[in-house]
């Protein structure tokens, strides 16, 4: 009968903790690890934890080696490749830097010694008209031929293409393993860089593609609809060029920037407040994290005009839904759009999504039955009560 008295013993302590939960408005959170949502193998580049497909570290170092190439029909007229490298770095690692709190180091080393000319014409490799998987392992395996001498053992290989080679117009990146031709491992993906880095985003498009490289999702739509259609400009991996490009909080988390106590989960019904620290700038608690089900949960963080997003239009409390059945390109994240038909800031309606303390301060989520409310300021920081049935 030892189990008997073990129950008598605890059911004393379990009146004490319901008692301690019915003064204490603020209720101890639930697991953390309740609201991390599985990543579904089955859907590419599942937006939950622990997806698995050979992804670039995203803390510790992140080794890089850079080539640069050119073609006979679009020849390099730079000086030198380092004016190539100077545009990317730093500014792309310290972009890294900043971004992961200091958790991750892009370590590149570039062979600035030459252009390498590839074999073929920079038109015939098609991708003004598409580039498909094998036409683009065809290009990198071209370049690995015309570079010819060994590299180093990294996790990504970057093809850095010369101003001049308009044709190779994007910057996609490749996903599998990336091999010579003879079969010889070289990374576990390469990005190769095209002409809409120069024409456009500057540096961050290595941040972008990086991104990929570390199994993160595109955000914007494939279908064709506006770039900013579900995210707006409040990510990089959803609008390289928008207001406010530092990676939400939630992949933040997933890639280990965020450590599990700088999230607060809410997968019980209930009311909780909690302090938000801004994303922008290092320690505190940066979101919170409403589990809807397995596989949905709704985010809540705090965008301010610091650091890595100075260019933002809007400020406070930006709340969005993830889901780890949504592809890739098909809205795995969703910004929800606290002043709909505002016309936005910046260009797209969801720039100016956010929640504040003076205007639009709540919204629920009704089929959900989850209510977001920002109480006030403090400092920097944003009180929100969350009010979950
Ligand atoms: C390529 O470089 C040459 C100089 O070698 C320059 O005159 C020319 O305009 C450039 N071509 C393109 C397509 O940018
Ligand atoms: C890629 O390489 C990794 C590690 O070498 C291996 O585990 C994985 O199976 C490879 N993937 C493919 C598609 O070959
Ligand atoms: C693209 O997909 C989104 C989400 O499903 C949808 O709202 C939008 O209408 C689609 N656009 C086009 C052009 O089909
Ligand atoms: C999880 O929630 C989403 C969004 O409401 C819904 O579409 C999906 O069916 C739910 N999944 C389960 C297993 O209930
Ligand atoms: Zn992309």
């Amino acid at each position: 009968m030892k189990w008997l008295s073990l129950v008598g013993w605890l059911w004393p302590l379990c009146t004490i903790i319901r008692g301690t939960l019915a003064v204490n408005p603020p209720r101890p959170r639930a697991d953390v690890s309740a609201c991390k949502l599985v990543a579904d193998q089955g859907v590419y580049l599942s937006a939950g934890f622990g997806y698995e497909l050979n992804c670039a570290p995203s803390v510790g170092t992140l080794s890089a080696f850079m080539i640069f190439v050119d073609f006979s029909d679009q020849s390099a007229s730079e000086s030198s490749p380092e004016v190539l490298r100077d545009f990317f770095l730093p500014s792309a690692a310290d972009w890294y830097d900043r971004a992961s709190y200091g958790a991750l180091e892009l370590s590149v080393a570039a062979d600035t010694s030459r252009f390498y000319r590839m074999p073929a014409t920079a038109v015939s490799y098609n991708w003004e008209r598409g580039l498909t998987a094998e036409q683009h392992r065809r290009y990198i395996q071209d370049a690995l031929a015309a570079y010819g001498r060994p590299i180093p053992p990294v996790d990504v290989l970057y093809i850095v293409p010369t101003k001049n080679a308009t044709a190779i117009t994007y910057s996609p990146t490749f996903m599998g393993n990336v091999t010579k031709r003879d079969g010889t491992y070289v990374a576990k993906k390469s990005v190769t860089f095209g002409y809409d880095g120069y024409r456009a985003w500057g540096s961050l498009v290595l941040n972008h593609e990086t991104g990929h490289t570390m199994c993160l999702p595109d955000y914007y739509p494939f279908n064709g609809s506006a770039t900013g259609l579900f995210i707006g400009g409040w990510d990089l991996m959803g609008l390289i060029g928008g207001p406010s490009p530092d990676y939400f909080a939630w992949d933040k988390w997933r890639l280990g920037w965020l450590s599990d106590d700088q999230v607060d989960c809410v997968a019980e019904a209930g009311r909780t407040s909690h302090i938000l620290s801004p994303l922008e700038v290092s320690g505190g608690k940066k979101a919170v994290v409403v589990k809807h089900n397995d596989t949905n949960a709704l985010v809540a963080e705090v965008r301010s005009s610091a650091g890595l997003n100075s260019a933002s239009c809007a400020t406070g409390i930006l709340l969005y839904t993830v889901s780890t059945k949504i592809p890739t390109g098909e809205g795995p994240v969703r910004v929800l759009d606290a002043t709909p038909g505002s016309g936005g800031c910046l260009g797209d309606e969801l720039n100016d999504a956010t929640l504040t303390v003076d205007g639009i301060s709540s919204r629920t989520v009704t089929d959900w039955h989850v209510r977001v409310e920002v109480v006030r300021r403090v400092g920097a920081d944003y009180e929100v009560i969350i009010t979950s049935a």
